[in-house]
């Protein structure tokens, strides 16, 4: 009912608006002095300095975290790391060595194939590390150890706020394996953290602009195909937006890696088509504006969401969305804001069921 809703039209709106605050309930209780701490890891540095691979599995969204965090950990820690669907996970006979860390994440912590991921994992005699939102969950009752994401009691089907906390834990974690590494410094660390203390300010700040973004989705209420690009850690966050996408509107969308796009999906340009662009990397700035000109030159309409002062991209793009400087590896903190928007306000102007989408489940307990 309303009053649940605390005047918010549907869950997801009011879950989206509840990101800053479970940004800072995720990462104030591990920042003391400083420095991270998080004693629910229950690793020593010795420990920490031995962990030769980092094997991440989920599943939804909780496996878009995961892919984001790859580049994060990786960059970083300099600590391989490989990414599955909790599904694939299982049956692929996964190499899991002395060393290798398993992380699993997922909100409900009831997720049939991650736990049985988690499971598996365990019977291999792998320590297993869970990024958990709910407390007491299977999941965070059978993991070795439990981060959990301070996220809150999340209704929506599409995940928002869990999904947000997530990445704030994967950094928290890969910030933490790096310095106990020495591959970042106090002064790294330092600027790191100030960095990650503004996003929840940023993320306000990205929300208050939903009525032009409001505008602009009620111009894509009767798309047919969408198609999210990105390169990098961009990628990643194109998985979660083109994810909430069509969850909840039904529209056909797909994330593409930007470079891949000209080895088939290309095809599937016509005229009007909307591209969502990502570039938040400086140095992939150039290859990706390269991409959106390729499509835009079969007559995509190109949307862009994209770090403030690239105006460049304004050559290539008919519609930009700017969100503000924060460090490399965070930007998908921000860009993920006018994605969800965008999904939510295509899912409320189709009148669709925005947090009970058809088909759909908020845990899903059948592998
Ligand atoms: C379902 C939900 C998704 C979620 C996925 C994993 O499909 O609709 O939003 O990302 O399950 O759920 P978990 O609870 O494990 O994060």
């Amino acid at each position: 009912n309303a009053a649940e809703k605390g005047g918010y039209e549907h869950f997801m709106l009011k879950e989206m608006y509840e990101q800053p605050k479970a940004i800072t309930d995720t990462f104030s209780p591990r920042i003391k002095d400083g420095k991270i701490v998080i004693d629910e890891l229950n690793m020593t540095d010795e420990e920490i300095k031995a962990i030769n691979k980092i094997m991440i599995v989920a599943c939804g969204s909780a496996y878009h975290a995961g892919v984001t965090s790859k580049y994060v950990f990786e960059g970083l820690s300099r600590i391989p790391v490989e990414v599955d669907v909790a599904s694939e996970f299982r049956y692929r006979n996964p190499i899991l060595e002395e060393g290798t860390l398993v992380v699993v994440i997922s909100q409900s912590g009831e997720t049939a194939d991650t736990l049985a991921a988690l499971r598996e994992s365990k019977a291999r005699g792998a320590k297993v590390l869970g990024i958990v939102n709910v407390v007491g969950s299977s999941i965070a009752r059978e993991a070795d150890n439990v981060m959990y994401t301070w996220a809150g009691p999340e209704i929506a089907v599409a995940t928002t706020k869990a999904y947000s906390a997530q990445l704030i834990s994967l950094y928290l974690l890969a910030m933490k394996f790096a310095y106990v590494k020495g591959e970042i410094d106090d002064t790294v660390l330092s600027d790191m953290l100030e960095d990650l203390k503004s996003l929840p300010a940023q993320v306000e700040m990205l929300l208050n602009n939903k009525q032009k973004i409001q505008r602009f989705a009620n111009r894509y209420l009767a798309a047919r195909d969408i198609f999210f690009i990105g390169r990098g850690i961009d990628y990643a966050i194109s998985m979660e937006g083109s994810l909430k996408l069509k969850e909840i509107s039904y529209i056909h969308s797909e994330a593409y890696a930007a470079g891949e796009l000209k080895h088939g999906t290309i095809s599937l340009v016509e005229e009007g088509t909307l591209v969502a662009s990502v570039l938040t990397q400086k140095e992939l700035y150039k290859k990706m504006i390269s991409n959106m000109v390729e499509v835009r030159t079969r007559g995509a309409f190109v949307m862009a969401v994209t770090m403030e002062g690239n105006t460049e991209v304004e050559r290539a793009a008919d519609y930009v969305i700017y969100i503000p400087e924060t460090n490399k590896y965070f930007t998908n903190s921000l860009a993920i804001i006018p994605l969800q928007l965008f999904g939510y306000y295509v899912s409320v102007g189709r009148g669709c069921d925005v947090d009970k989408p058809r088909n759909l489940a908020k845990s899903v307990t059948v592998e």
